[in-house]
């Protein structure tokens, strides 16, 4: 049969940020690269309220308030849908098949080696129960991880290592570090920017070239229901957005 008769079976894209350590910035990066995915990405029908996005967030539990944030969404609609799996296992394999979703992002929450006597070798450090096998079924699914670090904060440091080398690089999943929260008016030379990508650089991690950078309206924003595509115009807001457009394109040129 020529390949044409014989197409492969739909499967969306899954981009998933991990990071163990909390904080630095897994649920910002998701809800926004998932906003901006979605604004050029709509329904076929955006007039319809019940016409699937193509773009889909989503969550394995509570913590992230994915749930608590777009209910406080100002619009009418967010411009991705969202699934909090709540851990349930099957729910993503079978999203990843719908035919109406192209893209899935995963914000995962922190994750820790619940057995400090199990073997270095062990196959990940995810642990055992609901949880960890919840992380493994999206681990099976990633197509790019995204991995955030925030420059000077080397609390985030050690972890990102830890997520790449301990479950990243061991299930042969291509990801990116995303340097966030990088406070670009604290010095003017840049040596902190500079100093986290030779960070990258010395491990052979590849990282995204566009830093996301340090403003209060990322951080006031899941409490007002905000993502970067509904900030009012202002300046900061623009370098704010441009940041996450930017993400948004890198990632759509690695998957
Ligand atoms: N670029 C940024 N500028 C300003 N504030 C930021 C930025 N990125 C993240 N923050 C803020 O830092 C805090 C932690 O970010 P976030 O919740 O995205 O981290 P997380 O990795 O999802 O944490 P957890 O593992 O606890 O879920 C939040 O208050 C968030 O608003
Ligand atoms: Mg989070």
């Amino acid at each position: 049969m020529p390949p044409h008769d014989n197409p492969e079976p739909h499967r969306a894209k899954v981009i998933t940020t991990f990071q163990q350590k909390g904080g630095a910035g897994k649920s910002t990066i998701g809800v926004n690269v998932a906003a901006v995915l979605g604004e050029n990405n709509p329904p076929s029908d955006p007039s319809d309220p019940d016409c699937p996005c193509p773009i889909v967030a989503a969550g394995i539990d509570l913590q992230g308030s994915l749930d608590e944030w777009a209910r406080k969404v100002p619009e009418e609609r967010l411009p991705f849908d969202y699934v909090i799996t709540r851990g349930k296992l099957g729910e993503l394999p079978a999203l990843v098949k719908d035919p109406a979703v192209t893209r899935i992002i995963v914000d995962t929450p922190g994750f820790a080696d619940i057995d400090p006597t199990k073997d270095l070798d062990a196959e990940d450090p995810l642990g055992s129960g609901p949880a960890a096998e919840a992380m493994r079924e999206i681990l099976a699914l990633t197509d790019l991880a995204l991995v955030p670090v925030v420059p000077v904060e080397t609390l985030t440091h050690g972890p990102a290592e830890y997520t790449i080398e301990r479950l990243l690089r061991p299930h042969g999943i291509k990801f990116r570090v995303v340097i966030n929260n990088w406070d670009s008016g604290a010095d003017r030379t840049r040596a902190d920017l500079k100093d986290m990508q030779e960070w990258c650089e010395v491990r052979g991690y590849p990282y995204m070239p566009q830093a996301i950078r340090r403003y209060k309206i990322h951080a006031k924003a899941p409490e007002a229901g905000l993502t970067v595509i509904q900030y009012p115009e202002s300046g900061t807001a623009l370098r704010a957005r441009e940041d996450f457009y930017k993400l948004a394109l890198a990632v759509e040129g690695l998957i």
